[in-house]
């Protein structure tokens, strides 16, 4: 039995990826330090129901905290590696970075230096669509320069993806990127679009659109982006960056459509200007991760918003 150690298993994608691991018969050792960027009980929950099993392990440490990561590794002697922990708000990054260098960049290093030290067969990396700014021709490409992130969150998930080729390179790891385009589904953060319209419409509340609503996101359910990060943990790469995503934009106006079909209501709208650091468009171009992963997402809007709003009314409301 392969153990897999499992960074931000507490978190929205983590907590999704842990239970498919399990189910395939990986030993787990999840870490988490439960970082307050949302509500930390939001955290608690998505472990309950793997919590007790007898292959899952929970690790309360920091990433930050390279001897702590180093003594794990130590007792644990993970063979892979899943690499999720971050912190992931793009507006609150703008607002303050220091703590995205820190916990993106610095957390990410030791994970790097760690594994370098102990040995690992494969890491998966979370990096994100935000790397590709403003200025990137659709549909996203893997080749793509994308030297410009509009975001400093985007910033740190590019200097990453940099680390880790050069630690490939010097070391021969095998690190896998995956950008993870606009995930969505169970256990989703609380401060993305679709768990905001979700909670607000069963409410009957107004929402807030952005922009005029044309921005487009490609929407994919989180299951599949799970799917993805197992295909990539089996399959050593050497080095690769791989977009993963719905490759099926759509804009605020049209996902606002979805809900309203799958909810049954009309909503109540109200405008607001977009952020500076959101980009206009993501599409991912998933030729590459049917290539090399044999994966393709499987879920289509309609499913994935309704097990979102199923998910939502059982346990946000
Ligand atoms: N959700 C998306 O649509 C999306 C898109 C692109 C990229 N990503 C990336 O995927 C990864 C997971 O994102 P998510 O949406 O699940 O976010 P999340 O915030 O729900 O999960 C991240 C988890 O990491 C933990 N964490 C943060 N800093 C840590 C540290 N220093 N030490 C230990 N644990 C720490 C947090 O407590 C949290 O549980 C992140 O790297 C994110 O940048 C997510």
């Amino acid at each position: 039995m392969k153990t897999v150690l499992v960074t931000g298993a507490a978190g929205f994608i983590g907590s999704n990826v842990v239970p498919l691991l399990l189910t395939d018969g990986y030993r787990v050792v999840g870490v988490d330090n439960f970082d307050d960027t949302y509500d930390v009980r939001f955290k608690e929950e998505h472990i309950t129901p793997f919590a007790s099993d007898a292959n899952f392990e929970l690790a309360r440490i920091d990433i930050r905290d390279r001897a702590a990561l180093s003594e794990l590794f130590k007792k644990t002697a993970p063979a892979y590696i899943v690499h999720l922990a971050a912190k992931a708000d793009t507006r609150a990054a703008v607002e303050n970075p220091y703590p995205y260098v820190d916990n993106n960049i610095t957390g990410t290093l030791n994970v790097l230096e760690v594994a370098k030290e102990y040995g690992t067969e494969n890491i998966v990396l979370a990096s994100s669509s935000s790397v590709y700014g403003n200025d990137t021709a659709m549909p996203l490409q893997e080749s793509a320069v994308a030297d410009h992130p509009i975001s400093p969150y985007g910033a740190t998930k590019r200097a990453t993806e940099m680390f880790a080729h050069a630690y490939h390179h010097n070391f021969g790891m095998n690190i896998t990127c995956l950008r993870y385009f606009n995930a969505y589904g169970e256990n989703n953060r609380p401060n993305m679009v679709p768990y905001i319209w979700a909670q607000k419409l069963l409410r009957g509340e107004e929402i807030e659109i952005s922009g005029g609503g044309t921005r487009k996101r490609d929407y994919t359910y989180v299951g599949d982006t799970a799917a993805a990060t197992l295909a990539a943990l089996k399959k050593p790469l050497g080095f690769e960056i791989i977009n993963v995503g719905n490759s099926s934009p759509l804009s605020l106006t049209e996902l606002l459509g979805v809900f309203e079909k799958v909810i049954g209501v009309t909503a109540q709208v109200k405008e607001r200007p977009s952020h500076s650091a959101s980009v206009e468009e993501t599409y991912a171009d998933i030729a590459k991760a049917k290539e090399l992963l044999d994966w393709e997402p499987t879920t289509s809007i309609e499913e994935g918003i309704s097990r979102l709003v199923a998910w939502i009314r059982a346990n946000r409301l």
